[in-house]
């Protein structure tokens, strides 16, 4: 059996994309109120501004091509049994060859019914005022929004708590349940987390920090990974 690969990613995987994170200097959230494009009040508020959001970045993410650091995760499955924990929205890792990804905050190429959100469908186009589910409720992305639960947090909790060895890569870490996923990790299995700008993680947890692009520390990591299995 392969060891377990375990990566928690965030919008920084995709930053060299051309895809904008949310927090860093020109960020998402830097031109946009969260309260306004990503909470269940927004959408309420003005459900078209909402939309025209969501339309736009699934616009952006189809014209975006996976970068290096998605491809190095997908070539690690050969050696490794990995699952991508995603707190992205865009199909990257998908598209770069990651078999087995989790959409902690949905997915664009999703949406749902407003009033079941069992009710979920696959898109590619835009999603306009007045497309209804079967139910004849408003059509809504499937984004996790400020204020949501996060359906999948157990699920990824329980893998995390399996892995072998684990990554961070790309993301702040300020917005939780996500970010508490790091405290999952047990003991004495190999940690890194690669970002342009390390976020604070408790010592106790025995990270290896590698400051830099995704790109390039996604390859160092590769290396380092595969060193550390072939000796076992
Ligand atoms: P943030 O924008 O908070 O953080 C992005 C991280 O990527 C920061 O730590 C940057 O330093 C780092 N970064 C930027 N460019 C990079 C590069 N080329 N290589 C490596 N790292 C780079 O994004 P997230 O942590 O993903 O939620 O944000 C978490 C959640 O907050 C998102 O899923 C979204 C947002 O509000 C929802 O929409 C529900």
């Amino acid at each position: 059996m392969l060891p377990r690969l375990v990566v928690l990613s965030g919008a920084g995987i995709s930053a060299e994309s051309g895809i904008p994170t949310f927090r860093d200097f020109n960020g998402l959230w830097n031109n946009y109120r969260i309260e306004d494009v990503a909470s269940p009040e927004g959408w309420r508020k003005n459900p078209q501004l909402v939309l025209d959001f969501y339309n736009m970045r699934r616009k952006d993410a189809q014209k975006a091509q996976p970068n290096r650091a998605h491809y190095v995760l997908a070539e690690l499955q050969e050696d490794f049994d990995v699952t991508v924990v995603t707190q992205n929205v865009d199909d990257l890792h998908e598209r770069a060859g990651s078999k087995n990804v989790i959409h902690l905050h949905g997915s664009l190429f999703k949406m749902r019914s407003s009033k079941d959100e069992s009710l979920v469908f696959d898109i590619k186009e835009d999603i306009k005022l007045g497309d209804k589910c079967p139910l004849g409720s408003q059509l809504r992305p499937h984004i996790v929004w400020f204020g949501e639960a996060v359906p999948l947090i157990e699920t990824a909790a329980e893998i995390v708590a399996s892995a072998d060895a684990f990554i961070v890569v790309g993301t702040s870490l300020q917005v939780y349940p996500a970010a508490g996923l790091i405290e999952e990790t047990r003991d004495a299995i190999p940690k890194f987390v690669v970002d342009t700008k390390i976020p604070y993680i408790s010592p106790r947890l025995g990270f290896n920090a590698l400051e830099g692009k995704a790109s390039e520390g996604m390859e160092r990591v590769k290396d380092e990974l595969r060193r550390i299995f072939a000796k076992q």
